[in-house]
């Protein structure tokens, strides 16, 4: 009787197990090229965000703010503002004058949202700044991760 309990609990432990590795990277899969999508959408313009200029807070058009405006891709050497691709924002390089520096998940945040780089520099006027979710903030910066 103990014996067929143990190999019962034995067997369910095994599936459990089968269970947790078998589904939870699908899952988070699924999570990342949602939150990619949602990036990808917002880059484009597709999923609106409010913003303003520094010092003024008459909120921009939808159409005026969409990142894809000033942010051509990296091959796009005329594009107005810089690169938005991993090589160049995680790379540790002297940006506006200031010491090298290189961005994470929160300085990339913080630029979008107040306009201050991670050495504390303050951004041209011309980039806007956003109010947005932290969940939007992570779907564009996974989407600019991939570029
Ligand atoms: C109207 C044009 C414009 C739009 C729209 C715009 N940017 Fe910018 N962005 C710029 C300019 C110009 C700079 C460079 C500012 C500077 O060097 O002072 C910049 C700089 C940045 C930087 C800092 C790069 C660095 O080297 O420190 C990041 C990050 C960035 N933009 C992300 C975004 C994202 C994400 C969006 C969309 C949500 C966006 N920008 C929309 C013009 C724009």
């Amino acid at each position: 009787m103990t014996r067929a309990l143990n190999r019962a609990a034995f067997t369910l432990c095994v599936t459990a197990a089968v269970f947790l590795v078998a589904v939870k990277p699908a899952a988070h899969g699924a999570d990342s090229s949602q939150s990619m999508e949602l990036g990808r959408e917002i880059f484009s313009g597709q999923h609106a965000l409010a913003a303003h200029l520094r010092d003024d807070n008459r909120m921009l058009h939808d159409n005026a703010v969409r990142c894809i405006n000033c942010h051509g891709h990296a091959d796009n050497a005329a594009s107005f503002g810089p690169p938005l691709t991993s090589q160049y924002l995680l790379s540790d390089i002297r940006r506006r004058g200031g010491p090298p520096s290189r961005y994470d998940l929160r300085s990339f945040c913080r630029v979008l949202n107040v306009g201050v780089d991670p050495t504390g520099i303050v951004l041209k006027k011309a980039m806007p700044q956003y109010a947005l979710s932290d969940t939007e903030c992570a779907a564009l910066w996974s989407f600019v991760m991939a570029q």
